[in-house]
């Protein structure tokens, strides 16, 4: 290499934002920090962070915004596409901190919302949104408290990942997935006290292809909790807990509801939580339904109800509709799943009793209660078959 090369590569990687792709194709970096943000957790720096995105999405070609360390006070953004290119990352290296007052993201509904975008990456970074003072609120049993924002949301999008993402006390739902086809979540770490309020860790609805793995969910509500019209959705290598499980439902809350369909969930290992795997749907009529889950190699230590399913859902027994569930569950296997159950019983299966549950199957289950208490299960309108060890003995 002659120095005038040198040199000149020199000039071009100091004094450009350009970096160079595997496949050779130029990509944009847009650094929030050039852009007015100030990592000095107190400077808000939405303004920059919005920019930073719009010219990501706005580039002909790869791009990526960038987020150095440090801490970031931001308030709701919506990062919306169409983008110029299939490929932009949100590389964030610092850490997102919502404004104090927590009206601010509340009033925004989303902190982070992703729309209408397909290849987009969300690599990194931790999202703190401040819910505290939201949820005391709510437990103040006042009147005036907002619902609250979602931390990361991805609406209506196409090939997106999110990798290694940490998302600390959102005053509602951590992630959100919905209309959505190709998402994968992977290595992220969702953190928030066992009795903040519905504060969900990621939730999946009316999407396909959904993929998430290797992450670790404690928080105050599911774990991973799966809406109405998910399809084709798999979950690996997840701990839960605290928090209420991993559930599919609430269903049947509307007569018109899509059904939930082709779910595998594996690997899970579940902690102190108050239920294992779920599945729940309001008492009305519906044409919801559950059609193809796979629950597979879990471990439960104490947990309040290891494997449930609920027709006759209905949080703090108020207004319940008392009519029997329109949801059809058919097709649900659990396979070796062991460990220990809080309650006596350890498998209740409390069916629809206009739509019986049909084709549950159980392999190689085997959960305990006391020493001296064995634990037992419950059947209403199930049916199905067992293979292999059986514990407590089933009711099927
Ligand atoms: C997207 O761009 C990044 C660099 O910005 C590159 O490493 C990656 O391979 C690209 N992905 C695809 C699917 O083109
Ligand atoms: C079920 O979903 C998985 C992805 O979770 C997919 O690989 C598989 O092809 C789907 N099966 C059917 C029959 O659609
Ligand atoms: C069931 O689990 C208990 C506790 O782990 C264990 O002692 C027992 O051997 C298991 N039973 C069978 C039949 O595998």
């Amino acid at each position: 290499m002659t120095n005038h090369l040198l040199l000149l590569i020199t000039i071009i990687t100091t004094t450009t934002t350009l970096i160079f792709t595997e496949t050779g194709v130029a990509a944009a970096t847009y650094n929030v920090n050039k852009l007015g943000a100030k990592p000095d957790g107190k400077t808000d720096s939405t303004k920059a962070f919005k920019a930073a995105w719009s010219r990501a999405c706005g580039s002909g070609k790869p791009a990526t915004m960038y987020v150095p360390q440090g801490t970031y006070m931001v308030g709701g953004m919506q990062f919306s596409g169409p983008c110029k290119n299939d490929n932009v990352t949100i590389q964030i290296d610092g850490a997102l901190m919502a404004p104090s007052n927590y009206l601010v993201l509340a009033k925004a509904q989303y902190w982070l919302r992703l729309q209408h975008v397909q290849g987009v990456n969300v690599v990194g970074g931790v999202m703190d949104a401040q819910g505290a003072g939201l949820w005391d609120c709510k437990s103040s049993g006042s009147k005036n408290c907002p619902d609250g924002a979602t931390t990361l949301a991805i609406f209506n999008s196409k090939n997106v990942n999110v990798y290694g993402l940490t998302s600390v006390n959102s005053q509602m739902f951590h992630i959100v997935v919905n209309g959505c086809s190709n998402v994968r979540v992977v290595g992220v770490t969702v953190e928030a006290p066992r009795d903040s309020p519905n504060t969900d860790g990621i939730h999946v609805q009316l999407s396909t292809g959904v993929t998430i793995l290797d992450s670790k969910i404690g928080t105050g509500d599911d774990c991973v909790s799966i809406g109405p019209g998910a399809m084709n959705l798999w979950v690996e290598n997840v701990g839960c807990g605290p928090g209420h499980g991993i559930s599919i439902g609430s269903l049947g809350k509307d007569f018109n509801e899509q059904g939930v369909k082709n779910v595998t969930v594996k690997r899970v290992n579940f902690k102190n939580t108050d239920n294992g795997f779920r599945i729940k749907s309001w008492a009305r009529s519906s044409k919801g339904f559950v059609d193809g889950v796979l629950f597979q190699n879990a471990v439960m230590t104490n947990v309040q109800n290891p494997i449930i399913i609920d027709q006759n859902y209905c949080p703090s027994h108020k207004n319940c509709p008392k009519q029997v569930s329109g949801v059809k569950i058919s097709n649900v296997k659990y396979q070796d799943v062991h460990g220990t159950s809080a309650t006596k019983v350890a498998v209740k299966f409390d069916c629809s009793k206009k739509y019986p549950c049909k084709g549950i199957t159980m392999q190689d289950v085997n959960l305990s209660f006391t020493e001296e208490a064995p634990a037992s299960s419950y059947c209403a309108n199930a049916g199905g078959q067992t293979s292999g060890v059986i514990k407590p003995t089933s009711c099927l």
